[in-house]
């Protein structure tokens, strides 16, 4: 069985993609994806109409179902199958994100539901760079979470950046809980580290990030601000 994002039982792994997906049938008129997609049309490196979007965790579809809808072919990675058998319109790959490399560039990748805010999570923007053939939209949760962090419980701070918390999810009559420990990473600095570099917030919040490839020198393979000639 692939890794998920948070350790749990099979069992809690299909409630929460039962509620994942019903929440998504909930949210299909709230077109988040289309919100955010508007605001990146608005730039000069506009996310092109109809453009092949590659997602990263796709889960089961909530996003992905909204970016077909709005015109965009997606290719949908997920390390767990079933969250992918939920997607209807995608091309699927059941991979982990971190050792992905489908030999080919997408002109937007995403990354979204707050996974650059994993402790280490180095490996996947390396791979959102290694297929990054225009713009990189990442979903993190902003600086002002941390300082006063919503819907969840038992906060910890266990080390410099880091919250550690618990999550509830209630679907019906359900709940579960989810533990998890997060990292308030200096953006800007981190993509650097990863051949990324910020474009521009695309939400007030800053908690959609529009980033681009940085240039890499052709004789060192450097990034321009690293490379010494
Ligand atoms: C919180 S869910 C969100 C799904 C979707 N992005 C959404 O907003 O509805 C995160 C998904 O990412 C997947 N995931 C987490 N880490 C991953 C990894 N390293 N490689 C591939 N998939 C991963 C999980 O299996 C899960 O389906």
């Amino acid at each position: 069985m692939p890794r998920c994002c948070v350790d749990r039982s099979a069992v809690s792994l299909v409630r929460w993609d039962d509620g994942h997906t019903r929440r998504g049938e909930r949210l299909r008129g709230d077109v988040r994806a289309d919100a955010v997609l508007r605001r990146a049309g608005d730039h000069p490196r506009a996310i092109p109409a109809g453009a092949e979007i590659l997602e990263l965790g796709s889960g089961a579809g909530r996003v992905t179902h909204e970016l077909i809808a709005l015109g965009h072919p997606v290719v949908a990675v997920d390390s767990d199958p079933r969250m992918l058998d939920r997607i209807r319109g995608a091309e699927l790959v059941c991979a982990r994100i971190e050792e992905l490399d489908l030999g080919r560039r997408f002109p937007v990748v995403l990354l979204g539901s707050h996974l650059v805010n994993r402790p280490e999570p180095g490996a996947l923007l390396d791979s959102c760079r290694r297929h990054a053939g225009g713009v990189v939209l990442i979903e993190r949760h902003p600086p002002s979470w941390f300082a006063d962090p919503a819907g969840v419980r038992d906060v910890t701070r266990p080390g410099p950046g880091l919250l550690a918390a618990t999550v509830d999810h209630t679907i019906g009559a359900t709940t579960w809980t989810e533990d998890f420990v997060v990292r308030d990473h200096d953006l800007p600095v981190l993509l650097e580290e990863h051949g990324l570099a910020v474009e521009r917030y695309l939400t007030e919040d800053e908690r959609w990030v529009l980033s681009v490839p940085r240039q890499r020198c052709p004789g060192c393979r450097r990034t321009a601000r690293r490379c010494p000639a």
